[in-house]
């Protein structure tokens, strides 16, 4: 349970006597904002957060995935004049969900909230939102577009709406999920139950407050405040088609209890799709009669690996995207791994049939060890965390 907070109460008396730094009066709340090229937003934001969050001892942070418009940068100057902004600088690294996780555990008030930097979220719901979980009355806060008195007009267009309004029905029905905008991206947590949660958290995607939902399986003591989502006024969505990917995989990871990561099985996905490749370049290779059957399957097998390591650096990866000289550097890794993988995967295939004779269960088993040992020594030699 959270102390209420005296916003007006006199500094403690210092023991140190006179001469010492007058003690601060204790944090309250920790607001983390996750920027993507938003450099005309941040210092409008920081404005109204002064505006309207006056009377509460308060600090933000700023999680800016090195923004090419230079957004840390504006948010550096506002640091520099103003001790309780901060600015997490993350390079060659991109993600929503991730960096708001970093935002959160890298501030220190007892409760903490997530938004937009975009201006599409009320601030002016901030202090409402606090007293709940400062009384008690919530752990979480969610700020809501589909309660009473809330509104989604300032979605983009029809497609990202239908999109919104289909993935919180999947949420509800497949995950249990019981609130009203679990796609919002508008929150506010206690810290100690983020903290709690926070190991099992993926980084990956944009869904935190799914996820969080998701992973405390009910037990957050949850308020909804409605809120009008608005329109964006500078800059653009970063949200692209591939969050539908993100959110399919989130739900996956959900439903199998984080057995079946969204990595794997994008990854798997794509390896099947290289097998359709390899058998369209065989054929085309031996119909044109170009090729001996030994040359047109090795040509072949390079134009799968190939594609497939091309679509994991899009897909699978994307968030950890190799460019120039390291895209040549692991494609040519990949091949090598993959080429071990072959071997992993014909030599299980081949003692399997021997025991069982039974040729599809040793041609899975063997495909499975292949996709397994390619996932797990490529997320360790070719797309390596920096
Ligand atoms: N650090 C970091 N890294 N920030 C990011 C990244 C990233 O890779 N991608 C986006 N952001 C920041 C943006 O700068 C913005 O402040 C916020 O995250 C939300 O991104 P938008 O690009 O504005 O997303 P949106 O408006 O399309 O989506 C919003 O509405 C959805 C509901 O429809 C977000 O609030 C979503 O969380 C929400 O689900
Ligand atoms: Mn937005």
């Amino acid at each position: 349970m959270i102390e209420s907070a005296t916003p007006a109460a006199p500094a403690a008396h210092s023991p140190a006597g006179a001469g010492a730094p007058r003690p601060q009066r204790a944090l309250q709340l920790s607001v983390i904002i996750p920027t993507f090229n938003e450099r005309g937003n941040v210092a409008v934001l920081f404005r109204r957060l002064q505006t309207t969050l006056a009377g509460i001892a308060w600090e933000v942070v700023f999680v800016d995935d090195n923004s090419p418009d230079g957004t840390w940068q504006a948010v550096r100057e506002l640091a520099a004049g103003d001790g309780r902004v901060r600015c997490l600088r993350r390079i060659g690294r991109r993600g929503l969900s991730g960096a708001c996780i970093e935002g959160i555990l890298a501030s220190s008030a007892p409760v903490v909230a997530v938004m937009d930097a975009d201006l599409q979220h009320d601030e002016t719901q901030l202090p409402r939102m606090l007293k709940l979980i400062e009384d008690g009355a919530a752990e979480l806060v969610v700020g809501s577009r589909y309660v009473e008195g809330g509104s989604a007009h300032g979605l983009a267009d029809k497609r990202r709406v239908g999109f919104s309004v289909a993935a919180t029905m999947m949420a509800k029905k497949l995950l249990g999920v019981a609130i009203a905008d679990p796609m919002s991206g508008f929150f506010m947590i206690r810290r100690d139950c983020f903290e709690d949660l926070a190991p099992s958290l993926s980084i990956q995607g944009f869904k935190i407050l799914l996820d969080i939902v998701a992973t405390g399986h009910g037990r957050l003591r949850t308020v909804e405040v409605p809120f009008k989502f608005g329109a964006r006024q500078h800059g653009e969505s970063k949200l692209d088609s591939m969050v539908a990917m993100d959110f399919f995989g989130l739900v996956l990871a959900k439903l199998t209890r984080d057995l079946v990561s969204l990595r794997f099985l994008l990854f798997a996905l794509v390896g099947g799709f290289g097998l359709i490749v390899h058998m369209l370049t065989l054929d085309l290779l031996l119909v044109a009669g170009v090729a001996s059957f030994a040359t047109a399957q090795t040509v072949a097998a390079l134009v799968a690996m190939t594609s497939n390591f091309l679509l994991n650096n899009a897909l699978t990866y994307r968030d950890q995207r190799l460019k120039a000289f390291a895209l040549l550097r692991g494609l040519l890794v990949f091949y090598i791994v993959c080429a071990v993988g072959l071997l992993a995967n014909v030599g299980v295939a081949f003692s399997i049939y021997d025991q069982e004779q039974n040729w599809w269960l040793a041609g899975v088993s063997g495909a499975l060890m292949g996709v397994v040992w390619n996932y797990a020594v490529s997320s360790l030699f070719v797309w390596r965390r920096r």
